[in-house]
């Protein structure tokens, strides 16, 4: 038994998105959106970055997210699951284009917003609140068709008009929100990560830079009308974080650590402190990239987020010649490989010690309340002779992290919550796989989509009730 609690109130549970979970792509009126065009296999990563374009499917291959677990249909069960382990906190994505199937219409599907309304009101009647993300990636086909996505002004429009209907027909029962999802994935995926395919020959660092500009109005704006809407509304930004160590003290190295940080919190940077930092000045000079403003957009960016949420699953590594060294991905950010630290199967380095890092980092720089709403060990699980799943090496993970998370606070950083990556296994974001696991609770389905999606507790579920009883104190 650690001999420190976590602050009364503190949230405790888990996260998953919509689109890597509720399946039912074509059900109640949904219409199909970026992720649906990701394919299992070795065709993702092309489509994923924007360099291989699709705008419809192939009969050769396996889209995971086309029936994902089936969320969508067993919420009630998957929902009482995490009721039982003592979840106060959900978080979750709303399928955009379940209530504005293209994206673009002036009125929102009815059964899309009855579908969320039933999915919130489940979690309330365990006393769980639902703590929701407006777009978790997955952008309405039809707005990369007809506007190219996040490229389009227009994006603005029809995402403030989405969330302006979320915050309404939700009122009540989320109070919650995140605006996008690891905003800055943007660039280094920006088709999963914004809906961004190529044309050969433009630039895409300008292509980028204009459809974060648009993100980053559209976040301001909904921040606004959710405060406007009910005061009650807390908003967060979300860095899909960790922080970047200088693979060596050579001030180049250190230099390239600082320089890539930055890549990642120039999001949050404006999403926290409401205006462009000096550094895009020089960036964007020697990028060539000009950004499209809108007369209004540096005071309508300074509607500030409440609180800043953060995945975190590894640290990272560079150095000034880390282009010409070997690179790994953990979650699609480059970096390369840190001899100090052990990594995951997928070669994500595990590294406590660097939350605390980052969440000092964070706090530093933005003071305001952090969350966690993501951290877990993506693994693969075997059925011992008994018939169950003792992932002891998940435990382990989690237990470090939420001690690094506790000293954390102990340097007195505000902290609202921890929700765990993926608490029912669900479809992998970066490979497309079910084996990459993460949850409490097993789900029977495989990497070619085979299996009865029958759920069942793992070691881990048992163990995350009692810390989450203790409030954190009975880590064991
Ligand atoms: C984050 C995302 O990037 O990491 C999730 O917000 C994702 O959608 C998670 O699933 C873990 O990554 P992966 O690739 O293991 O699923």
């Amino acid at each position: 038994m650690d001999n420190n609690t976590f602050p009364e109130g503190f949230l405790w549970g888990g996260a998953i998105a919509a689109n890597q979970a509720e399946g039912a792509w074509r059900e109640g009126g949904k219409g199909p959106t970026t992720v649906d065009m990701l394919p299992h296999g070795p065709n993702r990563l092309a489509v994923k970055l924007g360099l291989d374009k699709r705008v419809g499917w192939r009969d050769d291959e396996f889209y995971p997210s086309h029936e994902a677990i089936d969320f969508y249909h067993r919420y009630k069960e998957d929902i009482a699951l995490m009721a039982e382990m003592g979840f106060t906190v959900f978080r979750t994505s709303i399928a955009w284009s379940r209530l504005y199937p293209n994206g673009d219409e002036q009125t929102p599907n009815e059964e899309g917003i009855a579908f969320y309304r039933a999915l919130f009101s489940e979690c309330k009647k365990y006393n769980i609140e639902p703590l929701v993300t407006l777009c978790h990636f997955d952008v309405p086909m039809h707005l990369v068709t007809e506007y190219g996505s996040w490229r389009s002004r227009k994006m603005v429009e029809f995402f403030t008009r989405y969330a302006r209907t979320c915050f309404e027909a939700f009122d009540g029962l989320v109070k919650y929100w995140l605006t996008f999802n690891e905003i800055n994935i943007l660039l280094h995926s920006p088709f999963s990560g914004a809906g961004l395919a190529f044309e050969p020959g433009e630039n895409h660092e300008q292509v980028k830079y204009q459809a974060a500009h648009h993100e980053l109005i559209a976040s301001a704006i909904a921040t606004r009308i959710a405060h406007e809407v009910n005061p009650q509304n807390q908003v967060g930004c979300m860095l899909a974080g960790g922080n970047f160590y200088p693979y060596s003290c050579k001030p180049e190295d250190v230099w390239a650590a600082l320089e890539k940080d930055r890549e990642n919190l120039f999001f949050i940077d404006v999403q926290a402190r409401g205006a462009y930092p000096a550094y895009t000045q020089r960036l964007f000079r020697e990028k060539g990239i000009v950004i499209e403003k809108g007369p209004e957009d540096d005071e309508i960016l300074k509607d500030t987020v409440d609180f800043v949420s953060f995945s975190y699953y590894a640290s990272r590594c560079a150095s000034a010649d880390m282009n010409s060294q070997v690179t790994n991905a953990a979650n699609i950010v480059k970096s390369l490989k840190n001899p100090y630290i052990e990594a995951s199967e997928w070669g994500w380095g595990i590294d406590p010690l660097g939350l605390r890092i980052t969440m000092n980092m964070m706090y530093d720089r933005y003071q305001k309340p952090l969350f966690l709403v993501e951290n877990g060990l993506g693994a693969k699980d075997a059925f011992n002779e008994n018939g169950e799943i003792e992932d002891d090496y998940r435990i382990s993970y989690l237990r470090e992290h939420i001690r690094a998370m506790r000293e954390a606070i102990e340097d007195g950083i505000p902290v609202m919550g921890y929700t765990t990556w993926g608490c029912i296994d669900l479809v992998s974001a970066s490979t497309g796989e079910m084996s990459k696991r993460y949850g409490f609770v097993w789900v029977d389905r495989d990497d070619q989509g085979r299996g009865t999606l029958e759920r069942k507790r793992k070691k881990s579920f048992w163990w995350y009730k009692k810390v989450i009883a203790s409030n954190g104190a009975d880590l064991d």
